[in-house]
């Protein structure tokens, strides 16, 4: 298969999937994508399954209409909630979904001990209990649900205002214990929300030089070339490819995140998607 001809769908709650997107768009740089920022209906972390599948299933059938080569669920918690019932409703379709690196954060720690910070849904999940009884071991995993996290991130992207996102981030850092590389300190954090790559620096001044933070934009981006193919050289210019930015809810965030973190200046659509 090649990556010409048909673009790929990416689609989040608002901002976060835009961490998965620069990862694709290194891996993928000619390849054209649809972005769907579901801001108007989020966040999906806090707001229980039934809501994160009907809203999954609608931005699907949204872009396979279209005509979508390949989906991906640039989302924890939609992932947990759907990738599934994505899978079942649209088989012909490459669907890749995104979840806690749990198994590299193992791999990594030193002091076995580990972190996760994801969404309350996320981690109530039966998605995520079967990977950490799968990838855990012997690692401790301290377990982090961060309310209003993922909707601090949004706020401070459109007002460049950070404060929420550095208080909300030190509570929930401190309610999991002691980071460092001593014993019975946390070594490695996951990352469990595509949002939470937009607070990394903050995260980073927190816990010092030597804690490991992991996310998983890299390896949905490796996943997916596997999946739909390309000529490409990873890392080439992606100045030829086409993006289009929609949101469901205020342009506002998605263009001014999508400015600052990837140096996009595409203008946001807005769309009402049902
Ligand atoms: N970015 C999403 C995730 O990866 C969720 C944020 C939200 O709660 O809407 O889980």
């Amino acid at each position: 298969m090649s990556d010409r001809g048909g673009h790929i769908g990416v689609f989040d709650s608002g901002i976060g999937g835009l961490s998965v997107l620069k990862a694709l768009r290194a891996e993928l740089p000619h390849q054209d994508f649809i972005y769907i920022a579901d801001s108007g209906h989020a966040p999906y972390g806090e707001r229980g399954d039934a809501h994160v599948l009907a809203r999954s299933h609608a931005i699907a059938h949204y872009l396979i209409a279209q005509g979508v080569k390949a989906l991906v669920v640039a989302c924890n918690t939609a992932t947990a909630a759907a990738i599934e019932s994505l899978r079942a409703e649209h088989p012909g379709l490459p669907i890749i979904g995104v979840e806690p690196a749990l198994k590299p954060a193992v791999a990594l720690s030193q002091t076995g001990h580990i972190g996760v910070m994801a969404t309350r849904g996320t981690l109530a999940s039966a998605r995520f209990r079967s990977l950490l009884d799968t990838q855990a071991g012997l690692t401790q995993v301290a377990l982090q649900a961060c309310d209003g996290l993922a909707d601090a991130i949004e706020g401070s992207a459109q007002t460049g205002d950070f404060s929420k996102t550095i208080a909300l981030c030190a509570q929930y850092t401190a309610a999991m214990g002691l980071f460092g590389s001593e014993n019975g300190q946390i070594d490695t954090l996951v990352l469990g929300c595509t949002h939470y790559p937009f607070a990394s620096s903050h995260l980073r001044a927190l816990l010092g030089p030597e804690v490991r933070i992991v996310d998983s934009g890299e390896a949905v981006a490796r996943q997916t070339r596997r999946l739909v193919g390309s000529e490409d050289a990873p890392g080439a210019s992606a100045t030829h490819a086409q993006l289009r930015l929609i949101t469901t809810g205020q342009p506002a965030a998605l263009q001014a995140a999508a400015g600052q973190w990837l140096g996009l200046s595409s203008s946001v659509e807005k769309l009402s998607i049902q």
